[in-house]
């Protein structure tokens, strides 16, 4: 039987490009968003048939939510092997001029929402003795970010803790989390952001010279998402183009 996946923030950007390459790769697939529209519509251009991928509405902020959608992957499939926390709300603000409202709107679906999907996932993990979770992480959690607001780095440097305390405690049960760093990528998120010339004053700053591909990242998120990548856990993947080095 094919793995089973589930993505957050699944119905564009990042997100549905890890879901489409994990389909491709052969899993089974829940694709998850806020938009529920917009991700039944990616589901349906997967497999129009319903068989091997669907979409639902999972807010992360909502355990409740997390949870049905797990029953309905159990009902359908019989098991969830792979979780992959993507979904984010990216701010641009200067940091005095960030409201402690705005912070904690921001770190309720980037931190508090991978926390949840963690600790939802790690329990159906830990009762079958096997799991791999993939959190989507940022540079910005490792370098405070460039273009982004500190609640958004702030966020993402949660979230490289939260997957290493997530590591440690569920590594006897054969669960693996894994977190990816990616500098900017190709993306309409990156350039709704960042006007033509700020993006090209970008490109100048890295080492590399280009933006990130999204294909590379979902095709780490396949790898790390195997059944043979259990030698890797806690680990932070560094794709940025040489913009931070360790
Ligand atoms: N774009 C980049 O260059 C870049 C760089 C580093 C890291 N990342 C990370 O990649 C991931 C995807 O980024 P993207 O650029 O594709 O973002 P995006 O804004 O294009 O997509 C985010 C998705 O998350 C969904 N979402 C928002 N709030 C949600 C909630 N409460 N519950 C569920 N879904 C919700 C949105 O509807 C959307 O589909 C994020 O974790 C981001 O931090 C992106």
């Amino acid at each position: 039987m094919a793995d089973t996946a589930l993505v957050t923030g699944a119905s564009q950007g990042l997100g549905a490009a890890i879901a489409t390459a994990l389909h491709a790769a052969g899993y089974r697939v829940a694709i998850t968003d806020v938009d529920e529209a917009a991700a039944g519509a990616l589901a349906a251009t997967l497999d129009p048939a319903g068989e091997t991928a669907f979409g639902a509405q999972l807010d992360v902020r909502d355990q409740a939510a997390f949870e049905a959608v797990c029953d309905a992957m159990i009902a359908r499939w019989g098991s969830i092997e792979l979780l992959v926390n993507n979904a984010v709300v990216t701010v641009v603000k200067p940091v005095l001029e960030i409201t402690p409202d705005e912070f904690d709107a921001v770190l309720a679906v980037n931190l508090r929402g991978t926390f949840v999907g963690c600790q939802v996932l790690g329990r159906h993990f830990r009762e079958r003795g096997y799991g791999r979770i993939v959190n989507i992480a940022s540079l910005a959690g490792q370098n405070g970010g460039s273009a982004t607001g500190a609640h958004y780095a702030a966020s993402k440097g949660g979230v490289l803790t939260l997957t290493k305390v997530f590591a440690r405690d569920l590594a006897p049960f054969g669960i693996t989390v894994n977190a990816i760093a990616p500098g900017p990528l190709d993306l309409p998120s990156v350039r709704a952001l960042l006007s033509p010339e700020k993006l090209e004053a970008v490109k100048q700053t890295i080492p590399v010279g280009t933006l990130g591909d999204p294909a590379f990242i979902a095709d780490l998120v396949v790898k790390l998402g195997s059944r043979e990548a259990g030698f890797t856990t806690g680990a932070t993947w560094d794709v940025n183009g040489g913009l931070y080095m360790r």
